[in-house]
């Protein structure tokens, strides 16, 4: 399968894990459950999903434990989503082309939305098993906590609220960007390869390497799309980072400069999997589409 096929394809096995996870809108209480639907499915890049994936690959994991920790990540992903989009964050009322979850149903149901999505995405990985061992399994469990957490992405969310109006050292902009993005980002790749055999401790620092680029470089691109790009094309609100006065690559470096920064992402990124054999190239594909992506 070449990657123009592989990426619809696990777009789709993703979205079918994501459909068995989610309680039925039928469920009482049935509008915490719409919204947590609505929230989730029938769109998104999934790219974080694609990483699992990818990085399985490297790993020989099977595509079925995958697709449950492919499964686990986009909910933690869609639920910050959904906070991220709340009044009391970005406020902002457009998310993958639709009304935001706090718009096309209430704040209260939207808060209630992204906790119970957070704890659906641990019930997944506490119900099917990812590692072939428990020990394995409570490490992805782990690794997934600590991603999502305060030294994570709450983390990084909450540097990013304390930051608006601020100027932002170039250090401390890198640290907000690996916490708030890059930790899920990073937890994504290396729960993957986790999935199948074990990799050593050389190759999963290359692998952790890579992860880390990539996380940084989704964030700088999603920064400069904010600016560069249009609404229709990004299904949210472009340009609402200058307008908030959010501290950015673009902010702090300048368009051009924060184009040329991305680039220096991605070859570091590619150089770390050079290692890594021939397995890597999916990972190697997806660098270059998240580097290059118009949306
Ligand atoms: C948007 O993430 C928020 C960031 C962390 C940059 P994505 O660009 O991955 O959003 P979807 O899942 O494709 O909608
Ligand atoms: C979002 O960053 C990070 C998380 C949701 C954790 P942004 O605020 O830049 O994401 P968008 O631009 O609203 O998608
Ligand atoms: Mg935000
Ligand atoms: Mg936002
Ligand atoms: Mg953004």
């Amino acid at each position: 399968m070449n990657f123009t096929e592989w990426l619809p394809y696990i777009q789709q096995r993703t979205e079918t894990a994501l459909q068995a996870a989610l309680p039925a809108a039928a469920l009482t209480p049935n509008r915490l459950h719409e919204a947590m639907r609505y929230a989730v499915l029938g769109g998104g890049k999934r790219i974080r999903a694609l990483l699992a994936h990818a990085a399985g690959a490297l790993t020989h994991a099977a595509q079925k434990q995958l697709d449950f920790a492919a499964c686990a990540v986009e909910l933690i992903h869609a639920y910050s989503l959904i906070h991220d989009d709340m009044p009391c964050m970005d406020d902002d009322k457009l998310r993958r082309g639709k009304p935001t979850v706090h718009v096309e149903y209430d704040e209260a149901t939207a808060l209630l939305a992204g906790d119970a999505l957070q704890t659906l995405a641990f019930q997944v990985l506490a119900e099917h098993p990812v590692s072939a061992t428990a020990a394995g399994q409570i490490e992805i469990i782990q690794t997934l906590a600590l991603a999502a957490g305060s030294h994570g992405m709450a983390g990084g969310q909450a540097i990013d609220i304390a930051a608006v109006g601020r100027e932002m050292t170039r250090e401390e902009l890198e640290l907000m960007h690996l916490r708030k993005t890059g930790a899920l980002i990073r937890a994504a790749i290396l729960i993957g390869a986790h999935a199948g055999e074990g990799v050593n401790e050389t190759r999963r620092r290359h692998l952790d390497t890579y992860a880390k680029r990539i996380g940084l470089l989704y964030q700088v691109v999603d920064d400069i799309l904010d600016a560069e790009a249009d609404t229709a094309t990004l299904g949210k609100t472009a340009g609402k980072d200058a307008d908030h006065g959010k501290p950015t690559y673009v902010s702090l470096l300048g368009a051009a400069d924060a184009r040329r920064f991305a680039e220096d992402l991605l070859t570091e990124a590619c150089d770390a999997l050079a290692p890594l054999g021939e397995r890597a190239i999916r990972l190697r594909d997806l660098a270059d589409y998240i580097a290059h992506r118009a949306f």
